[in-house]
């Protein structure tokens, strides 16, 4: 078990790589920091106009999240999926990443909102979990065009399709953490769709 624990350290350096850095700086891109939201994140990369750089950032930060899982499921030689929501060094790995991808300790602390790395680690949980919520994301991006509004539906849709697929377990308690912290993270989204001022998928927006 001493070893296991050591899942969680390596998660967070894994949740640490913050993809919309990595991937502006390979496709000589502004620092996401200086434009649009500051979020280093794939919805403000898009607002470079670049698809390609929004698509492999969400990717990169979305399978992150999956390998860590995905990874610690398989070294916990743990990968049924019942003794997994039970595991709960599995559930310290899932924190783990998120909050590097929140607090990034190779970019000064300064990380994204969580959505496509939440994304990543509800598919490493299970893939209809993951299916259910990306297409509650997707079903609110197309019809409304915020992509945070769909990301709060997500995130309190996420841990409801959790507990109706598999009842109460640790994993729930983790997943309802990462989504608290996903909507903690969007407050100021929160408060520009209130305020009417928030902006809608692919178009720019000031520094907030
Ligand atoms: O949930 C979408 C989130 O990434 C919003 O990003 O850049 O509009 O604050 P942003």
């Amino acid at each position: 078990l001493t070893l296991d624990l050591l899942l969680i350290p390596l998660a967070y350096l894994i949740g640490s790589i913050s993809f919309a850095v990595v991937v502006s700086k390979c496709m000589n891109l502004p620092d996401p920091h200086s434009y649009g939201s500051g979020n280093p994140g794939a919805t403000n990369v898009l607002r470079t106009g670049n698809k390609l750089a929004a698509g492999l950032t969400f990717l990169g930060d979305a399978l992150k999240g999956y390998f860590a899982v995905m990874l610690a499921r398989l070294l916990l030689g743990d990968q049924s999926l019942t003794s997994s929501l039970g595991s709960w060094v599995l559930c310290g790995v899932v924190l783990a990443v998120f909050l590097g991808h929140l607090f990034p300790i190779f970019h000064g602390f300064k990380g994204g909102k969580g959505v496509a790395t939440a994304c990543g680690i509800l598919f490493g949980v299970n893939v209809i979990l993951g299916i259910a919520t990306l297409g509650t994301w997707i079903i609110v991006a197309v019809f409304m065009r915020y992509s945070s509004l769909a990301a709060l539906a997500a995130a309190v849709f996420g841990p409801i399709y959790f507990v109706f697929l598999f009842g109460f377990q640790p994993m729930g308690i983790s997943l309802l953490v990462v989504c608290l912290l996903l909507i903690w993270r969007h407050r100021s989204n929160i408060q520009n769709l209130l305020n009417g001022t928030e902006s809608r998928i692919g178009s720019k927006k000031n520094k907030t």
